[in-house]
């Protein structure tokens, strides 16, 4: 029986975040023309949950506790993952409120409740857990206060999810919207990822326990200076990541509102730019959701009713995985993958 830890679920391959919440996920199907109902929700979960491609190269999905209630040929999830060498993963934080000081920053909701909740998933067989805390980059955001308090919140739920003997992953998102440049996004990750890891140190949580899903160092959406190498996202996202954490953590990058050639293109060169960067410093590895499941989702749109795109769906899939199995591994190749327009 595999114990899921950190090394093993990064060892096994990259992880598939398929935890929208129900409103998040409604709106995914409805831009894709599928009602937005709980039918399709779980529908689609089960896609995912049984595609070949997770069997084979994801190391663990994440899944918001709604799916964490399906069956699948009557098996509860967890289990039927588990048994499918897939570590599940649930989604622990309950959503942001924007209270934070005068630019009404975002904070991340729900370490009250999560000691019992930790009980409950880790009955229904969830051996890890997602909490993301988000900041955005403005003239006068992220504040210190908004850096200080996440990350605060963020080290007390690892330390709640490593005495429940469960792998915490660590999320501090910097946002990509927003017109600022590269350096702009280094510095505020700089910021941003230092108060975490020192946050984790005052409460005791050992590094290696955890799985941190940064973002990469990469412009925001709407920068409108010149186009960057991919070795300038991967030397800055490596620099950050080692000047912070310098005996190495396991990472495993969210994709953040990146296409889905762009975003494997910068893993791939992240990997390849370490050089031999070993695994007990720490996996560089990809938490994606939507450069992974988006186009999947579209091809599924056009059989979801009869389930007749099940096996559309699925090996749209297992080309992006796959692709992010060697670009995490530092393989550089071209991408060939197929788009559903
Ligand atoms: P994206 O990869 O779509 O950014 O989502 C990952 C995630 O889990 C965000 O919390």
């Amino acid at each position: 029986m595999v114990i899921w830890t950190p090394k093993t679920i990064l060892g096994k391959g990259n992880i598939l975040a398929a935890d929208e919440s129900p409103t998040t996920m409604n709106k995914r199907l409805a831009a894709v023309g599928i009602p937005k109902e709980k039918e399709y929700r779980n529908a689609w979960r089960e896609v995912l949950a049984t595609a070949p491609a997770t069997h084979i190269y994801a190391g663990a999905i994440i899944l918001h506790p709604e799916s964490f209630k399906i069956l699948i040929e009557g098996q509860p999830i967890g289990e039927y993952l588990f048994d499918h060498n897939v570590a599940p993963i649930v989604k622990v934080d309950e959503g942001i409120e924007h209270t934070i000081g005068k630019y009404e920053e975002a904070i991340t909701k729900g370490l009250g409740t999560l000691p019992d909740r930790l009980t409950e998933y880790k009955a229904q067989g969830a051996v890890g857990t997602k909490w993301r805390a988000t900041y955005l980059i403005g003239e006068n955001t992220p504040s210190h206060e908004a850096i200080y308090k996440n990350a605060d919140v963020l080290a007390q739920y690892a330390k709640a999810v490593v005495d429940a003997d469960m792998v915490p992953i660590v999320e501090p998102e910097v946002l990509m919207a927003g017109d600022h440049g590269i350096d702009k996004a280094l510095y505020e990750n700089q910021k941003v990822l230092t108060a975490v890891k020192n946050h984790l140190d005052e409460y005791n949580v050992d590094i290696g326990k955890i799985i941190l899903k940064p973002s990469m160092v990469i412009p925001g959406l709407d920068y409108q200076g010149d186009d960057l190498y991919l070795e300038d996202v991967a030397k800055k996202t490596n620099q950050v990541l080692s000047e912070v954490f310098p005996r190495g953590v396991d990472d495993s990058f969210l994709s953040g509102g990146q296409g889905d050639e762009i975003g494997l293109y910068h893993l791939m060169a992240i990997n390849q730019a370490l050089n031999g960067f070993d695994a007990v410093l720490g996996y560089r590895r990809a938490s994606f959701g939507r450069i992974f499941v988006n186009e999947p989702l579209k091809g599924w749109a056009t059989g979801y009713m009869d389930r007749s795109s099940d096996t559309l769906a699925q090996n749209l899939l297992m080309e992006r995985l796959k692709a992010a199995h060697l670009a995490s591994n530092g393989v550089m190749h071209e991408l060939n993958l197929s788009y559903q327009g």
